[in-house]
Parts: C-alpha cells; structure tokens; sequence
C-alpha cells in the first residue's frame, strides 16, 4: 500500500496547511516566500519564514493518523510518499518514508554546495539568514515553487504508485505537480485510491473511488484500529 500525504496529514500537529485560513501562511504568502527567485533576491526575508516554520515544527509532535499509519505497517507493506518537510511520519516511526519535497535534516550551501546537518547550524533570528564557513548562504534542502524534485524521488514514488494494490490520498489538495500526478498514475495501475480529507478536492470522484471527508487523526486510527 502507498500512502500520498500532504499539509493536511500535519494539520492536527499544529502545522498549518498552505491552503486554508490561519498559521503561518497567513503571515508569509508561500507565493511570494517560498519561491527559488525570493531566495536569490532576498535569502533573509525567505529566512523569516523558515524560522517561524521551523519554530512550528520543533514544537509538533506526530498525531493519531501518524501513528495509525506507522501501525498499519507493523501488519503489511506501507510506502509513504511526503509532500510535508516535517519529519513527523520517521518521527511516528514510519521508515519507508519518500520526502517529495525533502526534508529539514541538512543545510545546503548555495555558493560552494556543501551539507551541513540543521542541528548543528544555530539560527539567529536577529542574524538572518545562516551562513556557511565560506562565507555562502546557507538554505534548507526543501523543493521550494520553482524548483525541481530531488533526483529519481519522483520516480521512485511512481513506481510504488504502479506497484501498489491500494493507495491512501491524506490532506492534500493535489494542487502541486508532480506529486498531484501520483494518485493518477497509481489509479492507471489498478489501486483503489482512497482520500482521507475533510473537505473535497478535483480529485474527488474522479480519481479517488472512495472520499472518507474525515480529518486524518480521527479517520486513520479508525481505518487502522489498535
Ligand atoms: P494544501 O495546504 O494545499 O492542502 C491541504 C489539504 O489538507 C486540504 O485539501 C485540506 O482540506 C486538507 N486538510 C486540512 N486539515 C486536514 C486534516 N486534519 N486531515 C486531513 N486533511 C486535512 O497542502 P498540500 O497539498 O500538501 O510545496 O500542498 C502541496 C504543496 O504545496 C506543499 O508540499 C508545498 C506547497 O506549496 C512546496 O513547498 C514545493
């Protein structure tokens, strides 16, 4: 089974999704924040709003619909493909995890390339953004707007998407590609795609067979049970 997560999934955590009202996004248009050219213009005001997102996320802990899904694997094979940088799927204990859109553990330096790991890098909201040793602008390795997937992630979500028998749609509104292609391709394939959200999506119907419109940490665990 493949499970297709997206900001919806983190939404009990606390992290607010990009689509919706409140949280973060409020404050920082991810349009005009989390863009390759904001980054290139202005790295310190694209840094405010890592900073706060990274606040958000050191405070989160997984939720029900986390755990409900790390259980599930306990029982049977569970592919987990991440549009979410939160680490809360490893965190639940999930390890077959694909981070579409990376993940927060490194730094990346945009002048001489260099990784360093996040937790060893101290951002100083008075000082932003980080730097490198050599001087260079240090920036997560999250895909921001504009940007490319990691090399072979998508391929390799793909193919679980092909391979699987079924394939769990939670918390996303399938609005950014690729990864809005995967419960296509894994529809194509012959799985049943069930979408786990409260509210409906262009993929509902058409794509999903069955909508449970239901928020991830009250319907996974009953999905799932103990
Ligand atoms: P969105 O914010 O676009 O969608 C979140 C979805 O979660 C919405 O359809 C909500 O209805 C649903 N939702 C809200 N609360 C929920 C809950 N408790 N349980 C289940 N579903 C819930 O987030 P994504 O689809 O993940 O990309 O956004 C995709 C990408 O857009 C992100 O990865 C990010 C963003 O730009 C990049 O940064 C490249």
């Amino acid at each position: 089974m493949l499970a297709l997560t997206g900001a919806g999934m983190s939404a009990e955590s606390g992290i607010a999704p990009f689509r919706g009202s409140g949280g973060i996004w409020s404050r920082f248009d991810p349009m005009e924040y989390a863009t390759t050219e904001a980054l290139a213009r202005d790295p310190a005001k694209v840094w405010q709003m890592l900073h706060a997102l990274g606040l958000e996320i050191a405070g989160a802990a997984p939720n029900a619909g986390h755990r409900a899904l790390a259980r599930l694997a306990e029982r049977i094979r569970v592919d987990i493909a991440t549009q979410n940088v939160d680490g809360l799927h490893q965190r639940a204990g999930s390890r077959d995890v694909i981070e579409l859109h990376g993940g927060g553990t490194t730094l990346l330096c945009m002048a001489c390339g260099g990784r360093r790991p996040s937790a060893e890098v101290a951002v100083d909201p008075e000082r932003l953004p980080p730097r490198c040793a050599c001087g260079g602008v240090l920036r997560p390795d999250v895909v921001l707007f504009g940007e490319m997937l990691p090399d072979g992630v998508f391929e390799r979500a793909a193919a679980a998407a092909r391979a699987a028998d079924t394939v769990l749609v939670v918390g996303t509104s399938a609005e950014v590609a690729p990864a809005s292609l995967l419960p296509g391709i894994a529809r194509q394939g012959g799985a049943l795609v069930i979408e786990v959200n409260p509210e409906e999506t262009w993929i509902t119907g058409g794509i999903s067979h069955i909508h449970v419109p239901m928020a991830a940490g009250e319907a996974l665990p009953s999905m799932v049970g103990t």
